[in-house]
């Protein structure tokens, strides 16, 4: 079976573009615009591609947009791993961007992110090496045509970028199935006496979350074929709030909601209290604060914001308001209903009631808490 065409490519239809399709035009801009060394069947040099992610002003003026905000040298890092013989590792807790970077990377470096295995419990052998199609297999026994390759497969026979997703949720025997892969730079068919030999340009890009550790530790062989690259929390207020903006007014337009022009404010406030509730200080430093159970993302923050913004829209004048985003806080906050809405009361009364300006914000939330 060859490759599977999605089935709204090309459309204006698909709910959510790939990276490759939304950014198109960026793509090429820096392919016109790179006149660096590019690795075997990469679409643009390293330098180009750090660029795609981090944002820039090409020469000609068009703008390349972040897609990720953190330090440089972490993309520079990933990006570099990648022409190399060793695998790229994206590390970190829930909501650093991980699988957001690992898609964009595959798509500038192969203009291309769909060669994805999703990694769970159950994922099998045949997800990472190949199956086969069963009519085919009765009728023509073991051939080149009843074999159905795998996305790693792809990649490797394209020379392109695989991504694998939560690695570590991959049982362990199937996760060493990639050892072969990355170290010999193959992949064996003892069915059919043969071997699919990795073409230049081929690599994986594998994510695993920091939570998740010890659920199916990688083995130390599987680990050394992986550079490994921590993904941070976002290390400002002011970054944060940039990342939930510009996200929530992508994913906004995406849904043909309003942007909102007004409500930055609000934006602000979400940051600030998914911050200290996450940190277990306030923002001055001199309050200590509990940390509720749940994980308190800036991917819960960009969710919450969105839904608030959608509330706006739909049952509101457009303008995002405290009282449209306090359900979705209080949600993200209290996942334990017993210890965490205890956290989340005391953090009410004795920080959100006493600050200046946020009279609004702790009546919404106390409505909804009660
Ligand atoms: N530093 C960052 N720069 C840009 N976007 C970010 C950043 N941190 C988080 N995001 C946004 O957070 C959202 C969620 O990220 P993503 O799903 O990639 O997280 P993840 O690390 O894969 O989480 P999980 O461990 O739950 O799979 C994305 O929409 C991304 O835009
Ligand atoms: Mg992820």
């Amino acid at each position: 079976m060859t490759a599977s065409t999605s089935v709204a490519a090309g459309t204006e239809e698909a709910l959510r573009p790939h990276a490759e399709e939304t950014f198109a035009a960026e793509l090429a801009a820096l392919a016109a615009a790179d006149d660096r060394p590019r690795p075997a069947r990469w679409k643009l040099s390293p330098w180009a591609v750090a660029t795609y992610l981090l944002g820039g002003t090409l020469p000609d003026g068009t703008v390349v947009t972040p897609k990720y905000v953190g330090p440089r040298r972490i993309v520079e890092v990933a990006v570099t791993t990648l022409a190399t013989d060793r695998a790229l590792l994206l590390l970190g807790v829930p909501g650093t961007a991980k699988t957001w970077v690992s898609e964009h990377l595959a798509a500038a470096v192969s203009g291309d992110s769909t060669l994805l295995v999703q990694g769970t419990a159950g994922t099998p052998e045949e997800a990472i090496r190949y199956g086969w199609n069963y009519a085919q297999l009765l009728t023509h026994g073991p051939s080149r045509q009843a074999l159905v390759h795998s996305p790693v497969m792809r990649a490797m026979a394209e020379g392109r970028i695989a991504r694998v997703e939560e690695l570590t949720r991959i049982p362990a025997d199937v996760q060493d199935t990639l050892i072969t892969i990355l170290s010999e730079k193959t992949l064996p068919i003892p069915e059919l006496g043969t071997e699919q030999q990795a073409v230049r340009g081929f690599n994986l890009i594998a994510t695993a979350n920091d939570r998740d550790r010890g659920v199916n530790e990688l083995s130390s062989a599987l680990r050394r074929r992986f550079n490994t690259v921590v993904l941070p929390l976002p290390a400002s207020a002011e970054d944060e709030v940039e990342i939930v903006a510009r996200r929530v007014a992508q994913i906004g337009r995406g849904l043909d909601l309003p942007a909102a022009p007004r409500g930055a404010d609000e934006i602000r406030r979400v940051v600030t209290v998914f911050r200290e509730l996450r940190s277990g200080v306030t923002e001055d430093g001199r309050t200590k604060l509990k940390s509720p159970s749940g994980t308190l993302s800036t991917a819960e923050a960009i969710s919450v914001v969105t839904s608030g913004l959608a509330l706006a829209a739909h049952f509101g004048d457009g303008v995002l308001r405290a009282p449209d985003v306090a359900a979705g806080i209080l949600g993200a906050v209290v996942r334990d209903p017993a210890a965490d809405r205890l956290i989340w009361q005391e953090y009410l009364e004795t920080i959100v009631r006493e600050r200046d300006g946020w009279k609004d914000f702790y009546r919404a939330c106390r409505e909804v808490s009660s």
